[in-house]
């Protein structure tokens, strides 16, 4: 059984310009990123790499037809380098230039078994939550065929992976709240999933530790500290992104994208929606092993009883990001079998992945006591 993948070579470097000092940039590299990212951090040091600007191309997720475009575009820089300095949509986008000599999203899908690496991969997070720069998978939503879809290859790991804290000193509260809440639920599916192990377990408990106290800190000393806090959260989210990239996600990622697909609801806010409510359904069906661990662990962070450890966790939350019901969303009842069916059609993949099995009629009842 795989213990644990580490692909990426991992740095750290406080600031850009640290960062600049060591890997030297040329006009051979080419930096795939935002405007509003580029401008306060990259400009000043009079970096030579050529530049793409994702929002030039759209601001919404990828999707077939940017991706695309930003393809062309860059076939006409040539470039050894791809460098993604952004969120989760630059980086998913980076992961198919990787790859991609001259194919478009389409022709790399059908032949996602014989990808090869065509570009060296660096990837910079700006957000502290997909974990995305230690794994192999890139989300794009294929318009043309009305199904967002993952393409998994090993040939989509970066080659090295940065982490640099200064970049996130800007992000907004909102923006910081959604992603850090989503490498909370990576660190708790990983480590509830059957395939965590001591190693991603290691780095899955490590993660929630680092993210409770964080938050504890800034309910405590206000938002103002956030920026000093950028660096744990950052490294969370990066350990949190080693554990499921090994041990996966599952069913609160799996009923959440129903509703972000549908409402238009950000990542980390959708599975902050589903996040307790599947936990407590688990508990109902099995309430010992790993998850009797869990909530142990949590409770002692949250310094609870164990049998308040969901309230405690949600009265915490909700100070970083309210939660709502599903209801306030804009979801309907009707909506509730849809989102369902959508569950147990095509997120069997996460659902493998859950701490015990949720058949069709506990999903619906997760998503009912959540409306
Ligand atoms: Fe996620």
């Amino acid at each position: 059984m795989q213990q644990i993948i580490f692909e990426p070579e991992l740095y750290k470097f406080k600031t850009v310009h640290e960062f600049l000092e060591e890997f030297k940039l040329t006009e051979d590299d080419l930096i795939l990123t935002n405007q509003y990212i580029y401008e306060p951090f990259f400009k000043k040091e009079n970096c030579p790499a050529q530049t793409i600007f994702q929002e030039k191309f759209g601001t919404s997720e990828p999707t077939d037809v940017m991706v695309d475009a930003i393809l062309k575009e860059a076939s006409k820089k040539p470039y050894n380098r791809v460098i993604a300095i952004g969120g989760g949509s630059v980086i998913d986008i980076a992961k198919v230039m990787a790859v991609s000599n001259g194919e478009n999203v389409d022709e790399l899908y059908d032949h996602k078994d014989q990808l090869e690496k065509q570009h060296f991969l660096i990837i910079i997070p700006t957000t502290c939550g997909t974990g995305s720069e230690v794994t192999n998978i890139s989300i794009i939503n294929r318009t043309r065929l009305g199904v967002k879809m993952g393409l998994t290859s090993p040939n989509l790991f970066a080659d090295q992976a940065i982490l640099i804290p200064e970049l996130l000193t800007t992000l907004p509260f909102k923006v910081f709240a959604t992603s850090s809440i989503d490498a909370l639920v990576h660190a708790v599916e990983s480590s509830l999933s059957p395939k965590a192990t001591e190693y991603t377990k290691l780095f899955g408990y490590k993660a929630i530790e680092m993210i409770i106290k964080g938050y504890q800190k800034i309910i405590a000393e206000g938002k103002e500290i956030l920026p000093e806090l950028m660096d744990d959260f950052l490294t969370a989210s990066n350990f949190a992104g080693l554990a499921f990239g090994t041990a996966g996600c599952a069913a609160v990622h799996a009923l959440s994208y129903p509703l972000g697909g549908t409402y238009h609801v950000p990542h980390g806010e959708s599975n902050y929606a589903m996040f307790t409510g599947v936990l407590k359904n688990y508990k109902e069906i099995k309430s010992d092993g790993e998850l009797d661990k869990m909530e142990k662990y949590l409770s002692n962070l949250l310094g609870c009883e164990q049998n308040h450890v969901y309230d405690a966790l949600e009265y915490l939350l909700n100070h970083i990001l309210p939660k709502k019901p599903l209801h306030e969303y804009g979801v309907t009842k009707e909506d509730l079998d849809t989102f369902t069916d959508s569950v147990l059609q095509t997120q069997g993949r996460l659902m493998a992945n859950n701490f015990v099995p949720l058949d069709r009629a506990r999903v619906y009842k997760i998503y009912s006591e959540l409306y």
